[in-house]
């Protein structure tokens, strides 16, 4: 039996309910990203990190891309949950922002979609996003995404859906 950790850092619950409705169907480890070390990890074969997308980067990879070395031997997964849609053009530009082309080898990629809770941020979040809300404000013309998420500001919005998890799930089955 292949002992698996579902490892995640979600600032507004997304990525949290990916990684609990993954380790619910995979019977795994769940953990917080925040509250776990490297050490922690090395008696897992496989690590399954998930991290929100911010500024295009998922939130505490860190914790993975920094013990790179030491993890060669397990299994890694890795998804980021992001409020924008899931389309092929997306899902290479994080891959590559996120991913040296050496470990996209060795690891199988997902990105998620999530959601918009501007309620649930932080102070700094909001005043990132509330900068970012007046760029897009200024813009003489918006395309669907920009206008999606200008309007997300007001109207938190939640595109989480268990179906996403399913090639998680088969990429785990297969190994
Ligand atoms: C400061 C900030 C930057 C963000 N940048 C991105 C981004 O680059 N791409 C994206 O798809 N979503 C972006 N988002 C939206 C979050 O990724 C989205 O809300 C996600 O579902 C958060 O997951 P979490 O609640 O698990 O952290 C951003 C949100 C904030 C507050």
């Amino acid at each position: 039996m292949k002992k698996i950790a579902v490892v995640y850092r979600s600032k507004s619950g997304f990525t949290e309910k990916y990684a609990k409705w993954l380790n619910d169907s995979i019977g795994g480890d769940l953990l917080k990203g925040k509250e776990t070390n490297i050490e922690d990890l090395l008696s897992y074969d496989v690590i399954i990190y998930g991290g929100g997308l911010y500024a295009g980067g998922i939130n505490g990879l860190k914790l993975i891309k920094r013990n790179y070395e030491r993890l060669r031997d397990k299994k890694l997964i890795v998804f980021g949950v992001g409020a924008t849609p899931v389309r092929p053009e997306i899902y290479e530009e994080v891959k590559n922002r996120n991913l040296t082309k050496e470990q996209q080898d060795r690891v199988a990629f997902f990105l998620l979609r999530g959601g918009y809770d501007n309620n649930k941020l932080t102070f700094v979040d909001k005043i990132l996003m509330q900068c970012m809300k007046i760029y897009l404000k200024s813009k003489k013309e918006l395309n669907a995404d920009e206008r999606g998420m200008l309007n997300a500001y007001t109207h938190p919005v939640d595109f989480t859906d268990k179906k996403h998890i399913e090639p998680i799930i088969n990429e785990v089955k297969k190994m």
